[in-house]
């Protein structure tokens, strides 16, 4: 057995607890920041409880390793220095035995260098992301928070994990934002900045952030809230939570993922809240009592509403009701009823999920921000999953009508440099000029085709298809997609490139897609454009920095 001397081990038995759950249990004084968990996929899932001064402070489900672990995760307990903790585990004791102290994470030397690590998209350190949560700005930073399971990289014991970034490109990892509690694990929700104290928990001149989420446990899910005083680095949960419970109401278990924002013009919070069949609307004068509204069928998880400018003209907006396909309709909204007047529409498709957009983007920038879950696998990390790109959305009329738009914000162009650019280039010079970044770590692609049948055009690398126009079908990517002027017989793509995903923003955003990138290991020919003479109008080849440095 591999010995670790900063651990203080001072017991290591087997026994049956009372409950008879138990297996296992070892004793130590905290003494470092972090403990280092060793974690197997072919371990089964065990429970873990830590208990300190016969309170048990947290449980949480993992796979530990009962030989050589497969990775490692950690818990990072600088909260509890000093203190004697007793860990206790339903598994294989084995497992436990490896668990060990220290002030790095274990692996910690190669963060962000591993080999399947995204370059220019967020991702955890260590274990499971999925829906980004709290979107908020508040003085100088964006917040992320976001589901995250810090013990496995698959999905369970969901927390709140938290990053923030100054310019939405380089983000910093900050310790887990909210633990599951009695009432539950944490799932979904947004935040918002309580300027006006309506709810209480200000403290003199700092307003509280204030995070609305959804608890779930086995039985059903309700609705709570929680604060922060310091910039969302530690919270509070409310003492009366939950704030909405209504599994009764519908019959159902699936009430979740509120979406909480400010409507001016009649003085209260609005919360869009998943409810079985589509999104409710609550208002609420304090955050605390909510008031059921209104309701609209046919959405599924993760709403979102918002209000915006057509074509830039502020005194022209429409509402937007999102949810989490990023499928929407447009309409009305009085503050308590949204009234649909077209949709759904989509305009983005492929890995993205469960959206969400920034609250309290200060009002001379005003942009509505977005970003999305990437439902990007890892392949043999110890993390999972992405943040896409973060995008600005913009209503624009199109000939179908009044449209979402979709392009990544303007702060991501400072990691991406321009290498080489040429204009009118047929198929196969293009292909032959693009050999040369067959392997290059990073890259955005812009490029205009134009054809001249009305058959298809495309790029490939390494026989993956990135970007796939049938023009006779009207198809990208398999995805029905009709641009402006068809008759122009072109098509514009911005294809970002990291290690294991491609995002593609065709024709300024009018339609984007994202996917895990799957090169056919037998294919020798990398970047190749295919058409029937088609005209390669335009082709921009930018590298990409790495966001980690
Ligand atoms: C969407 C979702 C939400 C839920 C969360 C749980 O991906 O299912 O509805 O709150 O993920 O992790």
């Amino acid at each position: 057995m591999k010995m670790y001397p900063n651990v203080l081990l001072t017991t290591l038995l087997f026994f049956i607890s009372h409950a008879g759950l138990f297996a296992a249990e070892i004793t130590l004084k905290v003494t470092k920041r972090y403990l280092n968990l060793p974690v197997s996929q072919q371990a089964e899932r065990g429970t873990m409880q830590f208990t300190v001064n016969k309170t048990t402070e947290r449980t949480f489900k993992i796979r530990l390793a009962t030989d050589k672990p497969e990775y490692w995760v950690f818990c990072d307990l600088s909260a509890l220095k000093g203190k004697t903790i007793t860990l206790q585990y339903s598994g294989d004791a084995a497992g436990l035995r490896q668990i060990y102290q220290d002030d790095k994470i274990t692996g910690q030397d190669s963060l962000y260098r591993e080999k399947n690590r995204p370059q220019f998209h967020f991702t955890s350190r260590r274990g499971w992301i999925n829906d980004p949560n709290g979107l908020v700005f508040y003085e100088g930073e964006y917040h992320l928070f976001y589901q995250h399971n810090p013990y496995e990289r698959e999905w369970e014991n969901m927390h709140w994990g938290h990053a923030v970034s100054k310019d939405l490109v380089h983000w910093q990892e900050l310790p887990i934002a909210l633990y599951p509690d009695q009432l539950g694990t944490m799932f979904s929700g947004s935040a918002i900045i309580d300027y006006q104290n309506t709810a209480g928990f200000n403290k003199g001149n700092t307003p509280a952030m204030v995070a609305l989420y959804t608890a779930d446990n086995p039985d059903k899910e309700v609705q709570c809230v929680a604060y922060s005083l310091d910039k969302g680095r530690t919270w509070m949960k409310y003492a009366k939570n939950p704030v909405i419970d209504t599994k009764a109401k519908w019959n159902s278990k699936d009430t979740r993922d509120p979406r909480v924002f400010w409507y001016q013009p009649g003085k209260h919070w609005v919360m869009a809240l998943n409810e079985r069949d589509g999104h409710s609307i609550y208002t609420s004068p304090n955050l605390k009592d909510w008031q059921y509204q209104s309701h609209i069928t046919g959405f599924w998880e993760c709403p979102d509403l918002f209000e915006l400018p057509v074509d830039g003209d502020k005194n022209k907006t429409k509402w937007v009701m999102l949810g989490a396909s990023n499928t929407y309709m447009l309409g009305s909204f009085d503050g308590k009823t949204f009234t649909p007047e077209s949709g759904k529409h989509y305009f983005s498709t492929g890995s993205i999920y469960a959206a969400q957009t920034y609250a309290n983007i200060p009002v001379p920038d005003g942009r509505r921000i977005q970003v999305g879950w990437g439902r990007i696998p890892q392949p043999n990390m110890p993390f999972n999953n992405q943040m896409l790109l973060p995008t600005e959305l913009t209503l624009r009329t199109t000939k179908d009508g009044v449209r979402l738009f979709s392009v990544p914000v303007k702060e991501t162009g400072q990691i991406f440099k321009k290498m080489q650019s040429w204009q009118n280039l047929s198929a196969p010079e293009a292909s032959q000029k693009l050999q040369e970044f067959n392997n290059r770590d990073g890259l955005r692609l812009k490029t205009t085709f134009k054809l001249s049948h009305a058959t298809s055009a495309g790029l490939n690398l390494f026989g993956q298809k990135l970007v796939d126009y049938d023009m006779n079908s009207n198809l990208v990517n398999g995805v029905f997609y009709s641009p402006e002027d068809m008759t122009s017989m072109e098509i514009t793509a911005d294809i970002y490139i990291d290690r294991t995903s491609v995002e593609v923003f065709i024709d300024n955003g009018a339609y984007s897609y994202s996917f895990a990138r799957n090169p056919d290991a037998k294919n020798q020919e990398g970047f190749l454009i295919q058409g029937n003479n088609i005209e390669v109008k335009n082709l921009e080849v930018y590298s990409a920095e790495s966001i980690w440095k």
